[in-house]
């Protein structure tokens, strides 16, 4: 735990520079805050016209408080901040969190700037500016002019918007999910989304980070802080902006945006990514109540037959399909419901159950080891008291003697449905009013588990390759003034990376052609090599399946002549002989480097499956071939890779190792690569290996 970020975020004592005795202004409210939460420790108000704020003793600068300060809290306007800030420092202030707006968010960067810089030079460390405050059930700390402190519970909250914080803490009241930390992030001129989430993640009481996030500015460190979080973390991501897209002149680049690139870092670090704000409190409130779901066996207990087929399809809709109970189980549950009830999954006990039916089936199947995790459905009857039937499940829990899975409630019905509900979460069970959210939540509890099984560590990097080879190559184009490689090039660096990309040499001449033809051996490709001409088969600048010496005069021939046509001032480098390939299924592997997680890997089939469909997936690069085989069976058209109608299965090893390989060269090459893509990739049946065919690098700018 780094004591300088807990001084700023769990403080002994505090100074609230901009106090005022005004109980309109923010200042006041601080101070008001801290006291009616119950804060502990010490209470310095600062204001050079007041003596006494609140019942505490007022200073005239912190200079002047006789004590140590932990943390102060600024609510004084911008324009003074600066000279606080300073202030702060010579008194050996350890951290500041700055509530006043006015900084980057309206333009004022080098304000913003000046302030940091001060903190830096006395090793303070800054939340904000920009922020509502820090609040803290455990603590009893409402460092913040929010009026209260969120209902108490384990869920930590890093919010980059203030106002939404303050909603959602009220909000905590009436959709009964408990936080104890709620953090206000602002403008992150300092402590960031990577700080705070690793604060949380070491933080005893925390059992589930809750992120509102609408830009992360350092891509790599968030992800390494996610990474190294044992802890679920769910994110609601706001303000995707497809900027990234835009700029993007390639075809890789039109399909990326950085939507889609939070998705993809998410998915490789663990963070589970919330729907919308009713599904980020849902699922937080599973998250933070029940542990992760170790094994698929979902088994769904229900008093009503349509809330049972609503649940089932949600099982299958969140990637939990359900499954028959085994027959022991099946025979054991019978006992305990109408003949007319079915103990197959979901387990009808039927409408007419009641206590003692919720309470045999809930203890005897919760501890069942097939069960992995159990979402427990009641609609409501005549026949029966919602808040017994509450008492009945959560004694049946307890009798079970079972700990350590997954249980979700979803009661339906009225009223009384809600004090059954507010009565479970009470005690720990996550309830939902509704049985495809109960199933949700459970899928969400399954999908953390496996995410925490293979995302923890960092990527492993493959080792035969060579950097300064391929930098060689860029080097070489960038002194001829060329941004953008030859095709030729392209391919030497790819191959420094291990990329098994089809023989390709540049012939300057017609006689050269025919030597290096029967070199690479016959049938073979001749393109056009062009820095003007990058699209080759639109200028009709490739000619394939060449059989012949003579064929390679006549490809020569139509070749020059068609780029000519197509660019009369073309500069020719002269032409690309390679080797053909034969044809198999096809797939593009491209990147683009996004504005904050970096290079990102794109994969997806080739042809319609891409231009069409826009069946692609992304990752943030590096990735190791596990990811890799992650990325192939993401891509909803992933079956024809695993062999449909009749085919035999592709190569999925070998483009596993093609996608790492790619990724580590764009990764590494980042300050030189700009954008690049292999495709068409052919990937042939399995143990037959992957040909990289064409392949383009654009140069960064410089
Ligand atoms: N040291 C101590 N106190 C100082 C001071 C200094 N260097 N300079 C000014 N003060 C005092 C003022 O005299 C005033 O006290 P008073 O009421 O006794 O006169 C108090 O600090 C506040 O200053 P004031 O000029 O009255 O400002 P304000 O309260 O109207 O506004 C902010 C200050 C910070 C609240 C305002 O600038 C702001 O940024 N508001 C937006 C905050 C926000 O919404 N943040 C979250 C966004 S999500």
């Amino acid at each position: 735990m780094d004591p300088i970020i807990n001084a700023v975020l769990e403080p002994k004592s505090i100074a609230i520079v901009g106090a005022s005795a005004d109980p309109e202004k923010i200042g006041y409210k601080v101070v008001a805050n801290l006291i009616a939460g119950g804060y502990e420790g010490a209470i310095y108000p600062i204001n050079p016209k007041s003596e006494e704020i609140l019942g505490h003793k007022c200073y005239a600068s912190v200079k002047d408080v006789p004590y140590v300060i932990d943390a102060a809290i600024i609510t004084v306007p911008a324009k003074f901040v600066h000279g606080v800030t300073q202030e702060c420092g010579e008194k050996g202030v350890k951290g500041i969190s700055i509530i006043t707006s006015g900084f980057s968010e309206v333009g004022e960067h080098e304000l913003e700037e000046q302030v940091v810089k001060t903190a830096r030079e006395f090793g303070m460390r800054i939340i904000g500016p920009n922020i509502i405050g820090v609040l803290s059930n455990s603590g009893k700390m409402n460092a913040s002019f929010a009026s209260q402190l969120p209902l108490n519970g384990t869920a930590g909250l890093i919010s980059q918007s203030g106002a939404l914080l303050i909603a959602m803490i009220a909000a905590t009241y009436t959709r009964r999910v408990g936080f104890d930390k709620m953090l206000s992030i602002g403008n992150q001129s300092d402590l960031d989304f990577a700080d705070l989430v690793t604060y949380l993640a070491e933080d005893d009481v925390t059992s589930c980070i809750t992120l509102y996030i609408e830009g992360i500015k350092d891509g790599a460190r968030f992800m390494e802080a996610a990474r190294n979080c044992d802890k679920p973390i769910i994110a609601l991501k706001a303000g995707t902006s497809e900027h990234g897209a835009a700029a993007a002149a390639s075809h890789t680049g039109s399909l990326a945006g950085s939507s889609k690139v939070y998705e993809a870092a998410f998915k490789q670090v663990g963070v589970t990514q919330a729907d919308d704000l009713n599904d980020l409190f849902d699922r937080t409130l599973a998250l933070s109540l029940q542990p992760r779901m170790q094994g698929d066996n979902l088994l769904i207990l229900t008093n009503g037959g349509g809330v049972g087929v609503l649940a089932t399809d949600a099982a299958e809709k969140y990637g939990l399909p359900l499954k028959f109970a085994p027959p022991e189980v099946q025979a054991e549950l019978k006992k305990h419901m109408p003949d007319f009830g079915s103990a197959k999954n979901p387990v009808d006990i039927t409408g007419g159950a009641g206590l003692k039916g919720y309470y045999e089936g809930v203890k005897y199947s919760y501890a069942h080891p097939w069960v992995d995790g159990m979402a427990i459905l009641y609609c409501e009857t005549a026949v029966t008291n919602p808040l017994e039937i509450a008492e009945a499940i959560y004694k049946a829990l307890q009798d079970s003697g079972t700990t350590g899975k997954p249980v979700t409630v979803s009661f339906v019905g009225g009223e009384r449905c809600d004090t059954a509900t507010a009565w479970l979460i009470e005690k720990g069970i996550p309830t939902y009013n509704a049985p495809d959210i109960a199933v949700k939540a459970l899928a969400t509890l399954r999908q953390d588990q496996l995410m925490s099984e293979t995302t923890h560590s960092a990527p492993y990097k493959p080792t035969d390759i060579n950097p300064e080879k391929a930098r060689e190559i860029i080097a070489g184009a960038r002194a001829k003034g060329r941004d953008a490689l030859t095709e030729v090039e392209a391919k030497h660096v790819f191959a420094a990376y291990g990329l098994p990309v089809t023989p390709t040499e540049l012939a300057k001449t017609e006689e050269e052609a025919i030597k290096l033809a029967n070199e690479i051996g016959f049938p073979i490709v001749m393109k056009i090599v062009s820095p003007d001409i990058l699209h080759k088969s639109d200028a009709g600048a490739v000619k394939v399946n060449i059989k012949n010496d003579d064929d390679v005069r006549e490809a020569w021939k139509v070749i020059m002549e068609n780029s000519l046509k197509y660019k009369a001032d073309a500069e020719i480098d002269g032409m690309a002989v390679q080797e053909m390939a034969p044809w198999s299924t096809e797939v593009i592997v491209g990147s683009v480097n996004d504005a904050t997680f970096g290079p990102t890997v794109m994969f997806g089939l080739g042809g319609i499956f891409v231009e069409v469909l826009k069946d692609v997936t992304f990752r943030v690069a590096p990735i190791d071939e596990d990811e890799a085989l992650r990325m192939q069976n993401e891509i909803k058209s992933a079956q024809i890779l695993h062999g449909a109608r009749g085919e035999s299965p592709r190569d999925m090893a070998k483009l596993a190792s093609i996608l790492a390989h790619y990724s580590y060269m764009i990764y590494d090459l980042k300050d030189e690569i700009a954008e690049s893509d292999a495709n068409p990739c052919l990937v042939y049946e399995e143990g037959k290996g992957v040909a990289v065919v064409d392949a383009r690098i654009i140069l960064t700018k410089k």
